[in-house]
């Protein structure tokens, strides 16, 4: 049986959808903090609350291999090192969404799943580590406003972004659920190609005949313009501090295994930008 959790976000939804080509839907569990989210997928729902490890303990019974989406509160290796915990008492292979290069990186948001990572390996659990690039949805308001704005603003310079698709990690993610073959390795999961925010602006300015510039800004002035937009003041510096690891090449490289995984190229940010604005 196979576990995931956060099945009632964005990727849990879309990897449930993909599981259900791949394997019976009675078995695939969909544990959520809020399960009438997740009561239209299709499958048995059960409560998994990160922060109530009894709940978590319940919903994975019965396990042989469970998605762990990575949480984003504060004190999230704490709470997924409870469904660590659990996946290793009953015995199941435990997958992971992690961070690109989380081991070696100097961007403040992957810290997090620095330390899960190194608590999964530590705690003799049978597992696999996806580090998930960027997604192509985190630039969804970028996209949508650039037009009226003549600008896409960021203070990435001219570093490249191998990001993917939410569908497609997802697919990836229900192949590495499905199949066997995967435990102990880690995946550097990316899009097949890498673009720079220079890049957006121009397909932007293409799709919609309108004009628009990359303005690359200071880190603090970019946080600044993330704040003024409404982006809580510690998320904006978080954003912009990822840029900056942008701009030195955290999310360039393109190893193409997500591509080996779902058996297809990758959709491209240029197929995204005309699906929001063509
Ligand atoms: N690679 C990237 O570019 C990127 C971008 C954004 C996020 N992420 C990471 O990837 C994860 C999945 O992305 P997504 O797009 O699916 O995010 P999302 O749509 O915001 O979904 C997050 C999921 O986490 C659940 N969750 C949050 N706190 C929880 C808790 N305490 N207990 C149980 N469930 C909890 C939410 O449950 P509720 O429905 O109950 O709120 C929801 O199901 C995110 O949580 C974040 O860690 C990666």
């Amino acid at each position: 049986m196979i576990v995931v959790t956060g099945a009632s976000g964005h990727l849990g939804r879309l990897v449930i959808e993909d599981l259900k080509q791949r394997v019976a839907a009675s078995e695939i569990v969909a544990a959520a903090r809020t399960p009438e989210k997740a009561a239209d997928l299709g499958v048995e729902v059960r409560e998994a609350d990160y922060d109530r490890p009894e709940t978590i303990k319940s919903a994975l019974q019965g396990a042989t291999k469970v998605l762990l989406i990575s949480g984003i509160d504060p004190h999230r290796a704490q709470q997924h090192a409870a469904i660590v915990d659990a996946a290793k008492e009953v015995g199941a292979t435990l997958v992971y969404t992690s961070a690109p290069k989380a081991d070696t990186t100097e961007a403040g948001l992957a810290a997090d799943h620095r330390a899960t990572e190194e608590y999964i390996k530590a705690s003799g659990v049978t597992y696999t580590i996806l580090r998930n690039n960027w997604y192509h949805e985190n630039y969804e308001q970028s996209i949508t406003v650039a037009p009226q704005l003549g600008a896409v603003y960021g203070a990435a310079g001219d570093g490249r972004i191998a990001s993917a698709s939410r569908a497609d990690y997802a697919a990836g993610t229900a192949a590495v659920l499905a199949e066997t073959g995967h435990d102990g390795k880690v995946y550097e999961l990316a899009g097949d190609t890498a673009w720079t925010l220079a890049d957006l602006a121009a397909e932007i300015a293409e799709v919609t005949g309108k004009e628009v510039a990359y303005q690359n800004l200071p880190k603090d002035d970019y946080a600044g313009v993330l704040a003024g937009a409404g982006v809580p003041a510690p998320f904006a510096e978080t954003l912009a501090d990822v840029d900056v690891n942008i701009s030195r090449g955290w999310l360039a490289d393109t190893p193409g295994t997500l591509t080996d995984l779902i058996g297809r190229p990758t959709r491209t940010v240029g197929e995204y930008v005309r699906s929001l604005l063509g």
